[in-house]
């Protein structure tokens, strides 16, 4: 007898995912003399969380503290720790009540959303975007409004798209920096995108999780400044270099304070406890994360350099996060087989944007530049060889 799956079982791979595993194969199928794969496919920091952060963690757990579960809020120093953050980066005060440590930015999506939202509201995103997003709303019976953005408004959601949609929406995610474009929405705009939403009942969802990692091009701004309504997503994966802990928060509005803890508590109990304790010490890894950062600027100014001259000219503005985000449709409509034919020919490893665009995706290319730098300055000169320039 064949029995039921649920609706949250359909939800559609990351592609990435499994680019990464092709790459990982390619690369053990090389004989040791041949020049390895560039990793330009995973949105993950090749080094891992700083020191300060990791010598937390060992005392920790050499302590003989049990390290068991913690308020489903997280640990009070490091909520308060957080705040501090605000207070010193955005010149913003919040209450250490509002902020929801939780296992990494993924674990506060469907938190926010089955506090925010109900099965069959439809909540909108620019598209290109961050595919869980979609996938997560579309497993919990929500309904994902894609907006088509393009470098015209920097593949971000304008107030004009937001005006024309019909249904107006329940809620609106935006991300800036975001995934993959790596483009930003400037303060002001971010700032009246938040009013528009508030005064229409819309519940934002902000994600800045790339802060921290922008480039002077756009200044950073935080949806915490400017609405009292927004939930902001943050986590301490990107700018702090510590995927593998799951560290994040969320900073609440005040009607879903309680919502969410009620939720956390049944989901997740807390987030894993010497984590909480490393992300805390992390937080004072200053020097250290600001090399890492430099590292990735350096990246980004060779690959921007680089790229047009082996005929990848069509980047978005590359404003934050460490992504590059390429129109490849002069050499492709296929980016899921141009990307394998560029594993085998080049040697690069990079993501088909068909996993964060499903209608336009076959036209663009995700290039991450957090891996080695020196992979960073190798690749223009691969694909300018490979594209015959
Ligand atoms: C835009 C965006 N949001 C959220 C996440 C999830 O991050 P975390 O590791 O904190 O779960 C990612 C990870 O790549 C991301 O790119």
């Amino acid at each position: 007898m064949t029995l039921k799956t649920g609706r949250g079982a359909e939800a559609p791979p990351f592609i990435v995912m499994d680019v990464i595993a092709a790459a990982n194969a390619r690369a053990a199928a090389l004989p040791p003399s041949a020049p390895g794969i560039l990793r330009m496919e995973v949105g993950q920091p090749g080094s891992g969380a700083p020191a300060g952060a990791v010598a937390a963690a060992v005392e920790a757990l050499q302590s003989g503290h049990p390290l068991g579960y913690t308020e489903a809020f997280g640990l009070l120093p490091l909520r308060e720790r957080i705040a501090r953050h605000y207070r010193e980066h955005y010149g913003v005060t919040v209450p250490p009540a509002r902020i929801a440590v939780t296992v990494g930015a993924s674990g506060a999506f469907p938190l926010a959303f089955l506090a925010a939202f109900d099965r069959g509201d439809r909540v909108a995103m620019a598209a290109p975007f961050y595919p869980p997003y979609a996938n997560i709303l579309t497993a919990l019976g929500m309904e994902p409004v894609l907006l088509e953005c393009g470098p015209e408004t920097r593949f971000q959601p304008s107030i004009a798209m937001l005006e024309a949609l019909d249904p107006r929406p329940d809620g609106l995610v935006v991300a800036s920096p975001c995934n993959p474009a790596g483009t930003m929405l400037t303060p002001e705009e971010l700032a009246a995108t938040a009013r528009w939403c508030h005064a229409r009942g819309v519940r934002l969802v902000s994600d800045e999780i790339y802060h921290g990692l922008s480039w002077g091009t756009v200044a950073e701004s935080t949806a915490a400044a400017v609405s009292d309504s927004a939930i902001v997503v943050n986590s301490f994966s990107k700018y702090w270099c510590m995927t593998g802990w799951r560290i994040g928060w969320l900073l609440l509005p005040e009607d879903l304070v309680r919502p969410v803890e009620r939720l956390a508590q049944n989901m997740f109990i807390s987030a894993p406890h010497v984590a909480q304790v490393a992300a805390e010490a992390a937080m004072d890894c200053v020097a250290e994360l600001e090399a890492k950062k430099a590292a990735y600027a350096r990246s980004r100014a060779r690959l921007l350099e680089g790229l047009p001259k082996a005929g990848l000219d069509r980047i978005a503005a590359a404003d934050g996060a460490f992504y590059l985000w390429c129109d490849v449709s002069h050499l492709t409509n296929d980016s899921v087989q141009f990307t394998a034919r560029m594993l085998d020919g080049a040697g690069i490893a990079a993501t088909p944007g068909v996993d964060f665009d499903r209608t336009r995706g076959g036209r663009f290319l995700r290039f991450s530049y957090c891996g080695a730098e020196a992979a960073m300055t190798e690749a223009p000169e691969r694909l300018k060889a490979w594209l015959g320039r």
